[in-house]
């Protein structure tokens, strides 16, 4: 099914007379809005020039840094010559502005401008990004909601967005994906143009090794801030000065972990949604999280490479943090070794700062995530989206859903329209973290509960952006 057809099928859906009776028009503003114009830009890439999208402000900033205490008025207009819309992750809008395509928003028209207002629950570090193809265009930016409660913190931000670029267009590697490729008995790729398919052992409970699929797609080049490690920006930082990383993995097919190396750091909020703070020096981010990590600069000049290394992969793509006069020496774009593939290690670690509230879950829904690189078809309790079952919940209730990964393959799973909390994972019940986006290794099961209190027809996802456009969607759907 092409991206087209896939967005067809989602109107189908989205002209269901229930989900327009629920679409809240956005009130006037009390003040002038921001503006963001998705437009194209140009950038360089491994020495060539690039075309790509970007959300950007008119005095050319790309992304947007707002004041929880604000609210969310922003005037988003179409500079390009195709319809697009824009999706605010992390921000639990009222339903109508969420930004998916047809979830109820048609998309917007060239030259087209749609108005959003609402007040921002969810301070954090946050984007904002294409529910289509066009997020491996990068038309994906930040979106870092800062909170009145945090004003007075003698931190300096860095802000980073990660990206896995290619030369190719989206339509072209999702028909390499889709293409009927010969399948390998291993689930591989062999002879395929999608020659960066890995495969890496894994052991299952039983002590079985079971092949497992990792990076399905070859990218050119990983990015952080649309810059390769052959010129990484550097941002200049002070001695004895605290860094807050806002790290955001916008990549659309590319889990990472990040390595700060010498420089011991402190995750403080995942998803924008503060922790306990853990200490360490690698953290694992998969497509669509974020995470916050705290920093002690030493007090002596120097400079150190923040890296984000490609799971099952050597590349890596970074930054640098740099006192005056630190040296800032070069950093290959591979390194020796190749990232492991993600897993649980660091989520079961993980604990909220603010859990939700004690309460015996009212509903109860199993999610099963399917599917294989044989066909390519990835699927949510079996359907695709265009044969969807809307996960049913009661307005008022507290959810909880358990996902179980079937496949061979780690999906990050993100649900649209609030945050949840990671209260069990393999049947151990535990105060884990809240976030909207979590990792979902093969063969794994994720309980994640929340409170059903914005009514809406909210997707559902795998945030791999071509396991979501071959059908690994559905909605969780109530009333208000
Ligand atoms: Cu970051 Cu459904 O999206
Ligand atoms: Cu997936």
């Amino acid at each position: 099914m092409s991206r087209r057809q896939f967005l067809a099928s989602a109107a189908a859906i989205g002209a269901a007379s229930a989900v327009q009776s629920l679409i809240i028009p956005p009130a006037a503003w009390a003040a002038a809005p921001k503006i963001i114009r998705a437009d194209t830009r140009v950038i360089e890439v491994a020495g060539r020039a690039a075309n790509v999208l970007g959300l950007v402000q008119p005095d050319g900033t790309h992304g947007l840094t707002v004041s929880a205490a604000d609210g969310f008025q922003v005037r988003l207009e179409n500079a390009l010559a195709a319809p697009t819309l824009i999706h605010w992750h992390g921000l639990t809008p009222p339903f109508g502005q969420d930004g998916v395509p047809d979830l109820p928003q048609p998309l917007l028209q060239p030259g087209q401008s749609y108005d959003y207002n609402f007040p921002i629950a969810t301070p954090g570090t946050h984007w904002m990004h294409a529910h289509t193809l066009q997020e491996q265009q990068l038309l994906a930016a930040p979106l870092i909601v800062t909170d009145p409660a945090e004003d007075g913190a003698d931190e300096q931000p860095v802000v980073v967005l990660l990206h896995d670029f290619s030369f190719k267009t989206p339509e072209e590697l999702l028909a390499g994906l889709t293409g009927s490729a010969p399948a390998s008995d291993n689930g591989g790729m062999a002879g395929h143009a999608m020659s960066g398919m890995g495969t890496q052992g894994m052991s299952t409970e039983r002590g079985m090794a079971m092949p497992m699929d990792v990076n399905d797609i070859e990218y050119d080049a990983y990015l952080s801030n649309d810059r390769t490690l052959d010129d990484p920006q550097v941002f200049t930082v002070e001695r004895n000065g605290t860094v807050r990383l806002r790290l955001i993995n916008g990549a659309t097919a590319t889990a990472f972990w990040i390595d700060t190396g010498t420089l011991e750091g402190e995750v403080i909020a995942v998803d924008g949604n503060p922790v306990v703070p853990l200490r360490g020096s690698g953290f694992p981010l998969a497509m669509g999280q974020r995470i916050d990590i705290r920093l002690s600069i030493p007090g002596d000049k120097g400079a150190w490479p923040i890296l984000a290394l490609r799971e099952g992969g050597v590349q890596r793509t970074g930054f640098v943090l740099a006192t005056m006069g630190g040296e800032v020496k070069r950093i290959a774009s591979a390194g020796d070794r190749a990232g492991p593939p993600l897993d649980l290690s660091f989520e079961t670690r993980l604990a909220a700062a603010k859990p939700l509230a004690e309460r015996i879950a009212d509903i109860h829904e199993p999610v099963e995530l399917g599917g294989a690189m044989q066909g390519y078809s990835w699927t949510l309790n079996g359907r695709t989206w265009s044969n969807h079952q809307p996960i049913p919940v009661k307005k008022g209730g507290r959810v909880e859903l358990t996902m179980r990964n079937a496949s061979m393959m780690g999906h990050p799973m993100h649900l649209h329209g609030h945050h949840f909390q990671v209260v069990a994972i393999d049947g151990r019940r535990f105060a884990g973290a809240v976030r909207d986006t979590v990792w979902m290794p093969p063969m794994r099961e994720v309980t994640v509960a929340f409170d059903a209190v914005n009514p809406g027809t909210w997707a559902f996802h795998c945030h791999h952006l071509y396991h979501m456009a071959t059908g690994m969607m559905t909605v969780v759907d109530y009333i208000a």
